[in-house]
């Protein structure tokens, strides 16, 4: 970094500040020209340094300041443009690269939420290693120069499973998420007091990037209401976080939402989307707040996308100008998403009517799912440039994508060949159906068997009544692939055989609601099928760890005998296919990312080295392609791809293929007019 001197000292300096209760700001006072001068000392003495930095002059302290209506840091008015950033939804060897390019864009802080079931799997297990390393995500950000912004929930919403809540939390049944509900509290808090502590050292006042910690999310648009709840919290970050830090709620830019949402003691902020009156919007964080900085803390970039409704952008020229206008009021914003990135494995969460976000989470944001440099990118550090200096020095490029052409695939075991392999725990008999907590299981796919009671000589319906297929269900009889039940949208199939005939269910979790009351999500058959107007009874049920079967190699080839028996035209037996490629020789920087496409293949996982890269499901679109980031592939070895095909494979008069490109493809036609209750930055809650 030959030149961060330079930038450093190229820094105005921090003279007070312009107008009446407003906080007009340059650029990072102090703090920065510190920061860039340590970007180039290793790791290690960074912190002895800020230690020793922070001994020389005065505190380190971050506040709000109610008489200048704004925040104060180091004793200085602050403003912060920040942008979110979920490392989560990003590969660990890509965080310094997206967050230098948002340090670049003139941002002077980053959000991000911590999900608490990504690190709390199972109770009492908690992984904060490899991906999941979010303290070195934190020092990294420090290290570039950004301040962070954090949302550890517990409950986060982010379009994430159940909205970040492990799914064990459902083991009791009645449970009242997001509540004082006795249960829910306890695992809260053993959580919480596992997570504050570890982020504590970071907070700003201790010599970390932290500035401020928001407490719940959105809490005023759920129907719970419970204040003792957010009492309770609110204590607990307290405690643990001790009495400086700066504690803040979110919601809706409306009185309705702040009713339930804000609590003394926790700074109320609200979130509002490119076109909103941008006066009215903070009048009502004014209504909760009648001093303080005024905070936006999701100005929304782009928007969210759901499987089977149109792929949704915000055009640059609405942002800029809602962004100009919080920004000339003197307001805190953060932009919402900066990088979206993706829900790799099956990590995407739902909204109601159940309606399940795609693999990709790109949001339309500044910098795409892959991390590239937009057009809005350079958009908004226009903006951003006329109120704060910007950094000076080269922007990382976008890095360059490699389309590796067509790999043919071939067919390998069904799920129900593969069925020992792919249950390690064995099968689980009841006489109702368990869903797949009751079985132990969170995510992924569970086959449900069991007989035809009566001969099914002209069609029969077999039949949800009460809608209880979470999510989607490939019905076979005899072997034989007969049909879709799927949540909301298909509760019945017709079906034919005599009686004795193996009827199995493969049923999808296609991800958890993560967003107003219907949280509660259960998974695989959460009520009774019937056939005719008997209920189905004497299942045998297969809990299916597909990800370890994939890693390990252990799905064999199809035996060639017997031939598969002829299906009708629209469904094939769920089935694995595999097929590998090489790294071509002689091209330099290989491998890089890419894309995979599957086209004319219906609905699906996709693995890639055992690597799950998530769901495909061009049959509904928008989203069509994959991002596979170059750090799975391998050049010493052919790369496995393998892929679970849920619906037909186009594998059965000619030879198949998978197929990656350079270019991404996230907005073909819909095929579904599935209507989402969560349009364009509506957030309606349905109470
Ligand atoms: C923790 O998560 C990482 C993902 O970054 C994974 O590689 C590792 O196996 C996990 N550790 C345990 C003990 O599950
Ligand atoms: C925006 O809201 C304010 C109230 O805060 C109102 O005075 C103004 O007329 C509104 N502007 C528009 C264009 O609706
Ligand atoms: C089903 O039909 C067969 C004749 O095809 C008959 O032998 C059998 O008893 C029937 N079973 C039931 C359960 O009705
Ligand atoms: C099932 O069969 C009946 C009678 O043939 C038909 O009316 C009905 O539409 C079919 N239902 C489905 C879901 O295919
Ligand atoms: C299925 O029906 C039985 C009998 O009515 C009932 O006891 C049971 O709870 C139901 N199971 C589910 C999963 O709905
Ligand atoms: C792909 O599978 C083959 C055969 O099992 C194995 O030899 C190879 O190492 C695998 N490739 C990678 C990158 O793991
Ligand atoms: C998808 O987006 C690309 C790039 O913005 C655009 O050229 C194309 O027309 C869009 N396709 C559809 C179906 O909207």
């Amino acid at each position: 970094m030959a030149n961060c001197k330079q930038r450093g000292s190229a820094l105005p300096p921090s003279t007070g500040l312009e107008g009446e209760g407003n906080c007009r700001l340059h650029f990072l006072p102090k703090y920065l020209s510190r920061q860039n001068n340590l970007l180039s000392i290793a790791g290690g003495a960074l912190l002895l340094l800020l230690v020793f930095g922070q001994s020389l002059g005065a505190p380190r302290s971050f506040s709000v300041d109610y008489k200048s209506n704004c925040f104060r840091k180091d004793g200085e008015e602050f403003r912060y443009i920040s942008g979110s950033i979920h490392y989560n939804r990003i590969p660990r060897v890509y965080w310094k690269d997206r967050l230098l390019k948002m340090y670049m864009a003139g941002l002077n802080a980053i959000q991000t939420y911590i999900p608490w079931n990504y690190h709390e799997e199972s109770p009492g297990q908690y992984n904060f290693s490899g991906e999941k390393d979010v303290e070195y995500f934190l020092q990294l950000a420090q290290k570039i120069g950004l301040l962070v912004i954090l949302r550890p929930g517990p409950y986060i919403c982010a379009e994430w499973d159940m909205g970040g809540l492990p799914a064990w939390l459902l083991t009791k049944k009645d449970i009242v998420l997001r509540s004082s509900d006795p249960d829910y509290i306890a695992a809260a808090d053993k959580w919480m007091g596992k997570l504050l502590p570890m982020i504590k050292p970071y907070l700003y006042q201790n010599g970390g990037p932290i500035i401020t910690v928001q407490v719940e999310n959105e809490y005023g648009s759920y129907f719970a209401c419970d204040y003792n709840y957010l009492r309770h919290l609110s204590n607990l970050f307290r405690t643990q976080l001790g009495k400086e830090v700066v504690l803040f709620t979110t919601d809706g830019a409306g009185v309705g939402y702040l009713k339930c949402g804000s609590i003394q003691g926790l700074y109320a902020t609200v979130d509002f989307g490119p076109g909103t009156n941008v006066s009215a919007a903070f009048d009502a964080q004014r209504h909760a707040e009648p001093h303080g900085p005024l905070v936006n803390s999701e100005f929304y970039t782009g928007w969210l996308d759901h499987w089977g409704s149109r792929h949704s952008t915000v055009s640059s020229a609405a942002l800029v100008k809602s962004l100009n206008e919080i920004l000339a009021m003197g307001a805190n914003v953060n932009l919402y998403m900066f990088i979206g990135g993706t829900n790799f494995g099956y990590w995407n969460g739902a909204n109601e009517p159940y309606g399940a976000q795609p693999t990709s989470y790109d949001y339309d944001a500044p910098l795409t799912e892959a991390g590239d440099l937009t057009e809005k990118y350079f958009a908004i550090q226009e903006v951003i440039k006329m109120y704060h200096k910007i950094p000076e020095g080269p922007i990382p490029p976008t890095t360059p994508k490699y389309a590796y052409g067509a790999v043919v695939m071939k067919k390998l075991q069904t799920v129900l060949d593969a069925l020992e392999k792919l249950s390690f725990s064995g099968q689980v008999k009841s006489l109702y159906p368990l869903t797949f907590i009751e079985l132990n299981q969170a995510f992924g796919y569970i086959l449900y068997r069991t007989t035809l009671p009566v001969n099914c000589t002209t069609p029969t319906p077999l039949s949800s009544p009460l809608n209880g297929v979470h999510d989607r269900a490939y019905v076979l009889v005899d072997g034989m692939a007969v049909g879709i039940l799927e949540r909301n949208r298909a509760i019945t199939v017709n079906v034919t055989g005599k009686a004795g005939s193996q009827v199995d269910i493969l049923v999808e979790n296609m991800g958890r609601i993560n967003y107003g009351k219907g949280i509660n999500d259960f998974k695989g058959l959460v009520s009774n099928l019937t056939l005719g107007k008997d209920t189905l009874t004497g299942w045998t049920m297969y809990s299916l760890n597909i990800d370890e079967a994939v890693k390990q190699g252990l799905l064999g080839d199809r035996e060639a005998t017997p031939a598969d028996p002829p299906q009708p035209v629209a469904f094939s037996s769920p089935a694995f296919y595999s097929g590998s490629f090489i790294i071509p020789d002689g091209i330099p920087d290989l491998p890089q990312d890419t894309y995979i496409k599957l086209p004319k293949w219906k609905k699906g996982q996709v693995w890639i080295n055992g690597f799950n890269i998530g769901r495909y499901w061009p049959a509904r679109g928008p989203q069509v392609t994959l991002f596979v980031p170059a750090y799975i592939l391998s050049t010493a070895a052919p790369n496995n791809v393998t892929v679970l095909e849920l619906e037909e494979a186009p594998c059965n008069s000619e030879p198949c293929t998978v197929e990656f490109t350079a270019t991404p493809i996230l907005n073909a036609t819909v095929h579904s007019d599935y209507k989402q209750s969560r349009r364009l930055f509506v957030k309606e809650d349905l109470l």
